[in-house]
């Protein structure tokens, strides 16, 4: 792998120990994957966030590093909201070392936002053919395919490690052939809202790390929320970085139908919604919801209480600039929830059955949370939230 003069001095360690240690990640990463050189990243987003994901070990190494980044960087979602942490249930440890881990990254210059929707902050939306360094697998999923720009994905640690040279190995989706679809999924009935994510959920579960491109018959263009239900379920239950919809995503258009194609069924769609039971807990913005979903969110309980625990996970950006609905939400009992999410925080740990309408939350909720998971249209979940509907089914 070529290294240009001043990459070789930080590979050498002239420029300290930690720069040193990023560079060794950068280059045996780029020597595993045939990479000739590094490119400029633009952006990084860093997961291995929350304590309950990284423990003690994940905390004493972010604690360790002394530098600082040297561009644009982000976290992700970590284990608790950060100023309701004692009503969600978190303890006083719990929290105290959550902070201890914001507190490093702080000083290394990333900012705190915390939220796995980082297209959704002022600034923070890659434009098309940028290349980045991301880690969470639904913003991953969303730079590259609704937005255009280049991402492989980042563990949290190589993130880090581009985001502190900023530079990243030129493999993967940085390159023009590894974007080609090599798989056709047509989809010859309509779907809308939370369909999006049990198509994903089952999609993904076929075709790996495949690109796919996806030819919706009968469904009119999917909104940037739908995609990104789409993009976290494809990279959940399967690996998926990347995927075109033809006539709606900003390179399908570029390529080919592949003649390798799957013709989905409804019925099985219809199969990710027999994921049902009595919830204790509905939760939902799996991804983080954007500001239109929390907009229908207030509509749906303006004056009204809940009679389950509801969570409604959104970044703090988005929370603070809409605290009318935010306000409206929280008259009927639900609970606005910044920072974290129901799979990356403890708190869920004590549900036993938690609804959603994320087929990437349904994926994580069983093994992240030990619950029961299932789902259910947005408009439904808050339905049961509300005990309009007896039971999610
Ligand atoms: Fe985001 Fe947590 Fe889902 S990080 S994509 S809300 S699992």
């Amino acid at each position: 792998m070529y290294l240009e003069r001043d990459e070789e001095r930080i590979l050498s360690g002239e420029c300290g120990v930690d720069l040193q240690k990023a560079m060794e990640i950068l280059v045996t990463l780029g020597k595993i994957y045939d990479a000739r050189r590094l490119i400029p990243v633009k952006s990084a987003q860093i997961a291995g966030v929350s304590y309950k994901t990284i423990g003690d070990a994940g905390l004493e190494w972010v604690k360790s590093i002394d530098a600082e980044v040297a561009v644009p960087s982000i976290l992700n979602p970590m284990g608790m909201d950060r100023e309701e942490w004692e009503q969600m249930g978190i303890s006083r440890d719990f929290y105290r070392k959550q902070m201890e881990i914001l507190d490093a990254y702080r000083r290394m210059g990333i900012r705190l936002e915390c939220t796995c929707t980082p297209y959704y902050l002022p600034g923070g939306a890659p434009s098309f053919g940028d290349h980045l360094a991301w880690s969470e697998s639904s913003a991953v999923s969303f730079a590259n395919s609704v937005l255009g720009a280049r991402t492989n994905r980042e563990s949290g640690i190589s993130a880090l490690a581009a985001a502190l040279i900023g530079k990243t190995p030129c493999y993967g989706y940085h390159l023009d052939e590894n974007r080609i679809p090599s798989i056709a999924i047509r989809v010859p009935f309509s779907l809308s809202g939370s369909d999006f994510g049990a198509l994903g959920y089952v999609v993904g579960d076929v075709i790996g790390d495949r690109v796919a491109i996806f030819e919706l018959e009968k469904s009119p263009a999917p909104s940037d929320d739908e995609l990104k239900a789409l993009g976290a379920a494809l990279a959940a239950t399967g690996a998926v970085a990347l995927y075109h919809v033809k006539g709606r995503t900003p390179e399908a258009d570029l390529f080919e139908i592949p003649e390798d194609a799957i013709i989905l069924e409804e019925k099985e769609l219809h199969r990710v919604y027999e994921h049902a039971g009595i919830p204790d807990l509905i939760a939902l913005g799996c991804p983080h919801l954007s500001m239109k979903e929390l907009e229908i969110a207030a509509e749906l309980l303006r004056g009204k209480r809940v009679k389950r625990e509801l969570w409604l996970c959104i970044s703090r950006h988005i929370r603070d600039a809409r605290k009318d609905l935010v306000r409206i939400i929280e008259a009927s009992g639900a609970k606005v929830i910044s920072d974290t999410c129901m799979v990356v925080s403890p708190a869920c740990d004590r549900f036993d059955c938690i609804m959603t309408d994320s087929g990437k939350a349904l994926k994580y909720i069983p093994s992240m949370c030990g619950a029961k998971a299932v789902f259910g249209k947005f408009r439904r979940c808050i339905e049961v939230a509300l005990g309009e509907a007896d039971e999610a089914t």
